[in-house]
């Protein structure tokens, strides 16, 4: 980001739309769930590993969307601990109750809470989890030093980012089939943007500037599978409040156009079936506060 455009931004605007976009998201992330956690388990589950669960534990998980990396862990601090699911987005709190409800556990709170402020007392926790969340606070500083204040010294934290943009093709794919049909005007994308915290250098910087130590980082790759391009269309729909914008009101050549676009992008993942999975990489991280 330019610095002129830095001077544009009302940050709180910015952060409106963010948990607008999110209030939004919350029923088709329900819906998907399934999916996306088969896709996301390998990250999930370093993540639980890394914070070393133990019976007792007091865990906090930010940004926890439907709740199913912090549920994994619930059941590994029994008997004794809790885990504090929350997330930015009251939405999103209803669907993780709902699903904290179908799967049985007991030892869950919910709250809201905004990653940059966290509303919890001072060494509270004994770690915290968060997968593909600390990329959309907008002070991201923040957000780790509140982390780290909320955890007792020698706590730890554990999350997941997205590796770049250029190595993400489940995201890049649609974005730039959306911009080649001249449905968006461009590829840049503002932040607070998923593929901002990208490399572990950035991720080391950001811990050991806000007072972590013992930091550890991992890429684990990654992959979105697809029964073709209108399971690809219908999903992305589901998933993204943006993209069904974008969409809603397309005439049928606009649409055709869309698809063949997203055919020929999706062609060299394509098996004889027609179904296809798109790759990604993502970056996980945990250190000790
Ligand atoms: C990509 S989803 C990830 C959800 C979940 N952690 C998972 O891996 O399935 C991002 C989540 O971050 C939440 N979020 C975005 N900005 C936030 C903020 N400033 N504070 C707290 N949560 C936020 C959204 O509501 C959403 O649930």
């Amino acid at each position: 980001m330019s610095g002129a455009d830095e001077h544009e931004i009302d940050p709180d605007e910015v952060r409106a739309g963010v948990r607008d976009h999110w209030e939004r998201a919350a029923p088709g992330w329900r819906e998907s769930s399934g999916r996306f956690n088969a896709t996301a388990m390998d990250v999930a589950q370093w993540l639980v590993d890394a914070i070393r669960p133990q019976p007792g534990m007091r865990v906090l998980e930010l940004a926890a969307g439907i709740g199913e990396t912090g549920f994994l862990a619930a059941e590994l601090i029994e008997p004794g601990g809790v885990l504090v699911s929350t997330d930015g987005a009251e939405a999103m709190l209803e669907q993780a109750r709902g699903r904290a409800q179908e799967l049985g556990l007991r030892n869950v709170e919910f709250k809201p809470v905004d990653i940059e402020w966290i509303d919890a007392q001072t060494a509270e926790f004994d770690a915290v989890l968060c997968r593909f969340g600390y990329m959309f606070a907008l002070d991201r500083e923040a957000a780790f030093r509140e982390t780290r204040r909320v955890l007792r010294p020698g706590g730890r934290v554990a999350f997941a980012t997205w590796t770049a943009f250029e190595r993400n093709p489940w995201s890049r794919i649609t974005r730039t089939a959306l911009y080649d049909a001249g449905l968006t005007d461009t590829l840049e994308i503002l932040r607070p943007n998923p593929f901002d915290l990208s490399t572990p250098e950035i991720v080391t910087a950001l811990l050991e500037d806000t007072g972590f130590d013992e930091v550890r980082t991992a890429e684990i790759e990654v992959g979105f599978p697809y029964e073709g391009v209108i399971d690809l269309f219908t999903q992305t729909k589901t998933l993204s409040p943006a993209f069904a914008d974008l969409v809603r009101d397309l005439d049928a050549r606009q649409l055709t156009d869309l698809q063949e676009r997203l055919t020929e992008k999706t062609a060299p993942y394509t098996q004889p079936d027609g179904s296809f999975t798109l790759p990604g990489v993502a970056l996980v991280a945990s250190a000790q506060a």
